[in-house]
């Protein structure tokens, strides 16, 4: 796992978009995986001006986002379908039907999981997977948990999750308890994965995921079998990492 610091926020959104410039140059038939969260939207807004200022452009590339709430419609303002549209998708050239994000209405659950792995199997896999990581070091949905699980699945949030979420929602009540999420499989075969982390609140789960033991409690942990991640951290969510 190669680690790289940044003063603050901007410089690591900035150096996120670098590496997916840099990789959409090589290749602009780009499979990206893609993440919600407060975390990617500096890194979303960079790719988006580099489209405008026409360096990059998504015309041949294609994405698939990790996870979506269960029980929320998808065009509720706190949907990551709405997240997606409104922070990047709405602002970039992708063309249609090339941005996928994951979806069940609960009726189906596991036909909808089998299906989106299918797809993703079927694109070829992920060739960059973007990932942020929760506070209790979940990564897509795949939360704290006696064992991994590799296929997309419905998870049940963790306490501190629902928590967390709830700053997006006028009620605790109202936040979704459930959600269809990537497993590891999606995540692990990616090509190369960059996983982002800012705030003072993400020491401890960046802290765990890279000294601590790698096991299914601490699920972003998992990424250190990975042959190709990159983790850029801003200062404050680097601060109890050994030097
Ligand atoms: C959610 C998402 C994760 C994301 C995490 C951290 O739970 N499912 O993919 O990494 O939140 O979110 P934030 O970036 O807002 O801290």
């Amino acid at each position: 796992m190669e680690i790289k610091v940044y003063k603050d926020y901007q410089a690591m959104s900035e150096a996120a978009a670098e590496m997916i410039k840099n990789e959409m140059k090589q290749d602009n038939h780009i499979v990206l995986g893609l993440a919600t969260g407060s975390t990617p939207i500096g890194l979303y807004q960079k790719l988006a001006e580099s489209c405008a200022a026409g360096e990059i452009s998504f015309q041949h590339a294609s994405s698939y986002n990790l996870d979506e709430y269960v029980g929320i419609p998808m065009d509720h303002p706190e949907s990551y379908h709405t997240f997606m549209n409104e922070n990047f998708f709405k602002h970039v050239d992708f063309p249609k039907g090339a941005t996928h994000v994951p979806w069940t209405d609960g009726v189906n659950p596991e036909v909808d999981c089998r299906a989106y792995d299918e797809a993703v199997q079927k694109a070829g896999g992920i060739d960059i997977q973007v990932l942020g990581i929760g506070g209790n070091g979940h990564i897509a949905f795949n939360e704290p948990d006696e064992s991994f699980t590799e296929e997309t699945h419905i998870a049940y949030l963790d306490e501190r999750t629902i928590q967390d979420n709830s700053r997006f929602f006028d009620s605790m009540e109202q936040v979704p308890k459930s959600a269809i999420t990537v497993g590891m499989g999606v995540i692990m075969k990616a090509r190369r994965v960059i996983i982002l982390a800012n705030g003072a609140n993400k020491a401890d789960a960046v802290y765990k995921m890279v000294h601590g033991q790698i096991k299914p409690q601490v699920p972003a942990s998992i990424l250190r079998l990975h042959p190709n991640v990159t983790l850029l951290l801003d200062e404050d969510a680097a601060r109890k990492l050994k030097k």
